[in-house]
């Protein structure tokens, strides 16, 4: 379980998250929504303890991670799959040594477990075979499947995506959400994904937190955000959504 408590944090002057608490049960697929610029991000950091909270805590499991070590913290990152903005692969790499980095890094796999792990993981995101390809060969929507396949290989017990359809077309978008819904269902995960597009909200999440002015505006199905009535979170709504105009 992720429990999240008072979380509060400024930039200099600017007040990002003014109080935000939820908690998110093991197997929840959960979207995080919001303008941009609002923090979602910045919350998301804060689950993995790479950004410091100025006060609050935040839990996951029994471990409270606005306090831990840095080798504590290891154990924390280790069952979360980060899948970044961007993908954020490194250039130099290939596929291959980007999955294995990470593997290298959070898991006691031998080196041949190691590669039997990237392929598998390659298989799984519709990537097999593209050990030796070098990310500035991939297409937009190859590089955020190779950036799941990384946060897959872990094996983790949560999943955390930041925008992980952002920038691509709808149809890559769609087989991204597909994805991720394949996978959060194949896979005995917690889904978190901050993404400021309904489309993905309502494909993949089965709960949607919506933050607004540092504060928690929104959280409930995303059944229930097409009918609330404030007027925020309307408007959010229908500046957003092609998905539905078309589901009218
Ligand atoms: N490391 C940082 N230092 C200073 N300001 C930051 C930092 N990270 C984020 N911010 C600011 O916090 C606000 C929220 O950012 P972010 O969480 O990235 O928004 P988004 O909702 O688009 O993901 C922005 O105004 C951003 O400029
Ligand atoms: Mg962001």
């Amino acid at each position: 379980m992720i429990n999240v408590k008072e979380l509060y944090k400024s930039f200099e002057k600017k007040d990002v998250l003014k109080g935000i608490s939820f908690k998110i049960n093991h197997g929840e697929s959960v979207a995080i929504i919001g303008k941009s610029g609002i923090g979602k991000s910045v919350l998301l950091k804060h689950l993995i303890g790479l950004i410091q909270p100025d006060s609050g805590e935040v839990w996951v499991e029994e471990k409270l991670v606005n306090t831990l070590s840095f080798t504590q913290l290891q154990s924390v990152r280790a069952q979360c799959g980060m899948v970044f903005q961007f993908g954020a692969l490194f250039d130099s790499m290939s596929v291959e040594e980007n999955i294995g980095l990470a593997l290298s890094k959070l898991s006691e796999m031998n080196k041949e477990e190691v590669t039997q792990q990237i392929s598998k993981s390659l298989a799984e995101v519709g990537m097999e075979n593209s050990e030796k390809l070098m990310p500035s060969s991939l297409s937009g929507g190859m590089k955020k499947r190779v950036g799941i396949a990384r946060a897959i290989a872990i094996k983790p017990k949560y999943l955390l995506y930041d925008e992980p359809t952002t920038g691509l077309d709808p149809v890559m978008t769609d087989s991204i959400n597909r994805l991720i819904s394949k996978i959060h269902k194949q896979e005995d995960v917690t889904s978190i994904m901050v993404t400021h597009e309904l489309r993905t909200v309502f494909e993949v999440a089965e709960r949607v937190i919506m933050i607004h002015d540092g504060k928690i505006k929104f959280d409930g199905t995303p059944e229930q955000i097409k009918l609330s009535n404030d007027i925020v979170v309307q408007q959010f709504i229908s500046g957003n959504s092609t998905l539905l105009e078309t589901e009218a």
